[in-house]
C-alpha cells in the first residue's frame, strides 16, 4: 500500500480511501491491483507481462498506451548512479508515467501547481499514473532495488525534461522504512 507524506504540513497519510483522493485531487491515479498474481517477483519479464495481462489491455484500452515493458533495478545494475541521477531531478514528460510496481520500494516527489510537495511511496502492488507534464522526480529506498511494468503511449516520448527550479533540493528522499537512501 502506497503512502503519502506532506513534509510542508508534517502529515502522513497512510489509509487506502486518503491516500487514493489525495492522489486524485492532483489527477494522479492510484490503484492496488490485488489479489497479486501467483508470478514470481523474480520470474522472467515475458512471465510477469502474461501474468497481468488482462489489467495492462484494461490500461492500454483507457489511457492509449501501446507498449509495456519490466523494467529491473537492482543495486548491481551498470550505470545505476547516472539512470537514479537522471529522473532524481525535478522534470515532466511528454507521456504519462504508468507504474505497476512487482517488487522493491521508491518514493515519487510530485510537485503540484498549487498546493504542497507531496512524497509518495510506492511497494508492490501499486499501481500509478503520474499524466503528462506532471512536475515529479524519483528516488529509490535504501536497498536500491525495484521491478516495475511500465506502459507507454509512445516510447519516444520517455525523456525527462528537467524544470531546474530548484525545488527538489529541499527533500530528503525518505522512505519510511527503518533507513532511507541519502543523496
Ligand atoms: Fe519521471
Amino acid at each position: 500500500m502506497a503512502t503519502i507524506r506532506i513534509p510542508e504540513q508534517g502529515r502522513t497519510l497512510g489509509d487506502p480511501e486518503s491516500v487514493t483522493e489525495h492522489l486524485a485531487a492532483l489527477g494522479i491515479d492510484y490503484e492496488r491491483w490485488e489479489p497479486a498474481h501467483p508470478v514470481a517477483p523474480d520470474a522472467p519479464a515475458d512471465e510477469i507481462l502474461a501474468a497481468y495481462r488482462e489489467e495492462i489491455d484494461r490500461l492500454k484500452a483507457r489511457g492509449g498506451y501501446v507498449t509495456a515493458d519490466v523494467i529491473d533495478v537492482k543495486p548491481q545494475t551498470p550505470g545505476l548512479e547516472a539512470m537514479l541521477a537522471k529522473f532524481s531531478r525535478e522534470h515532466w514528460h511528454d507521456d504519462d508515467e504508468v507504474r505497476f510496481i512487482i517488487h522493491g520500494r521508491g518514493v515519487f516527489h510530485i510537485h503540484p501547481p498549487q498546493g504542497p510537495v507531496i512524497a509518495l511511496e510506492v511497494q508492490a502492488g501499486d499501481l500509478i499514473r503520474v499524466p503528462r507534464g506532471t512536475w515529479h522526480w524519483f528516488d529509490l529506498c535504501a536497498e536500491r532495488e525495484i521491478r516495475a511494468i511500465r506502459l507507454f503511449q509512445d516510447p519516444s516520448g520517455w525523456a525527462p525534461r528537467y524544470t531546474d527550479s530548484g525545488v527538489d533540493k529541499g527533500f530528503e528522499p525518505v522512505c519510511l522504512g527503518p533507513s532511507y537512501l541519502p543523496r
